[in-house]
């Protein structure tokens, strides 16, 4: 029969199929952790027909009944662990200052500064997000207006007398504050130039904060300029959003390359907290395969949790709330509450 569908559906009146043998495991041709430029080896659609698009244990004889249930892949391709709720918190303080940073636009840094932030602030943490992209999206996304702002972060990084109380606004979520920006914080970038300890500068500034509040998110902007710096000396940790798409893996070897020289000159304790996967489609090759890719590259630190492509988000952005509140029950917003327990429990000492 040869219908639409073309090789691999064969009608009822087809010669039955032979079993299917598993084919062997590819044998590894690179070295552990390949830099990150190289490219993926990518499979055309029209080569793909008889792969199995999942690995998954198709047994074509009954399992011994010793052998223990093989745990659950999960979609970086690893078994998925449990993340335990984070534990109640009885005073705050010592906040964990992470950036939320890579050069490229459009990887969803504002998204999980607002999502991350909002989802450990439902786990009782006291959260402040720092919105350091002069373009301001984190605080549109919160629903401010970039016209209606008295104080940024521009006034706390330029000006003495300016304080961070001066500043803090909340940002409609119970338990998480926001330093807003606007377009003003592009003058700060030159201005900072001719300061003395210019890449100091934000660190000094939220300084106060830090015994005030359990978490502190940068929202960096796409760029390794010197706005970046700051925020990456002011850091405790990193976070790399990155897009499941293969041009998307290039320009992490700059990254890495910064952040190892922020490290050795400014802030020997910066430490990789965790790379996301954003924007990930399950159902396609190209998404699994860089994921695949991440793993091996990054290992460990690749996080579990996946944050999977949906357009609740845009439409989260445009009521100016997290997807947390806006769509509570929806898979993005519970994807971002899995990050968060996985945030908690790999970095937050609970
Ligand atoms: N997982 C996702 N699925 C679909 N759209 C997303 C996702 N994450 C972010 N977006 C959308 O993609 C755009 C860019 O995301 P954003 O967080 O602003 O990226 P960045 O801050 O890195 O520039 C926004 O419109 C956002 O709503
Ligand atoms: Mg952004």
């Amino acid at each position: 029969m040869s219908g639409i569908f073309g090789r691999g559906h064969s009608g009822s009146d087809a010669p039955a199929m032979p079993p299917r043998v598993p084919s062997p495991a590819p044998v590894p041709t690179e070295e552990a952790h390949p830099p990150m430029s190289q490219p993926l080896p990518f499979v055309r659609p029209d080569q793909q027909h008889d792969e199995p698009l999942v690995t998954t244990v198709t047994a074509t004889e009954p399992l011994l009944e010793s052998e223990p249930e093989p745990a659950a892949l999960g979609p970086t391709g690893r078994p998925m662990p449990e993340f335990p709720d984070p534990k109640p918190l009885t005073s705050h303080g010592h906040a964990r200052v992470i950036s939320m940073c890579n050069q490229k636009g459009g990887v969803g840094k504002t998204t999980t500064t607002i999502n991350l932030g909002a989802s450990l602030a439902e786990y009782g943490r006291k959260v402040l997000l720092v919105d350091f992209d002069p373009q301001g999206s984190l605080s549109v996304g919160l629903g401010l207006n970039p016209h209606d702002m008295e104080m940024t972060v521009y006034n706390l990084l330029m000006d003495r007398e300016t304080s961070l109380d001066d500043v803090v606004v909340p940002s409609g979520v119970p338990g998480m504050d926001l330093l807003p920006s606007n377009i003003d914080l592009s003058a700060a970038e030159v201005q900072l130039v001719h300061e003395v300890a210019r890449e100091q500068t934000l660190q000094r500034v939220i300084g106060p904060a830090i015994e005030q509040y359990d978490v502190i998110l940068i929202d960096c902007q796409p760029s390794l300029g010197l706005l970046t710096v700051n925020a990456l000396t002011a850091s405790n940790g990193v976070i790399v959003p990155l897009e499941c798409e293969y041009f998307a893996l290039r320009g992490v070897a700059l990254l890495k390359t910064t952040i190892d020289k922020v490290r050795e000159r400014l802030n020997p304790n910066l430490e990789i907290d965790g790379v996301l996967g954003t924007m990930f489609d399950g159902r396609t090759l190209h998404s699994r395969e860089v994921m695949e890719r991440l793993v091996q590259a990054w290992g460990d630190k690749v996080f579990h949790t996946v944050i999977r492509r949906t357009v609740k988000f845009s439409d989260s952005t445009v009521a100016g709330e997290p997807i947390t509140s806006y769509a509570s029950t929806s898979t993005g917003a519970e994807a971002y509450r899995q990050l968060a327990k996985e945030v908690a429990l790999r970095c937050l000492d609970v």
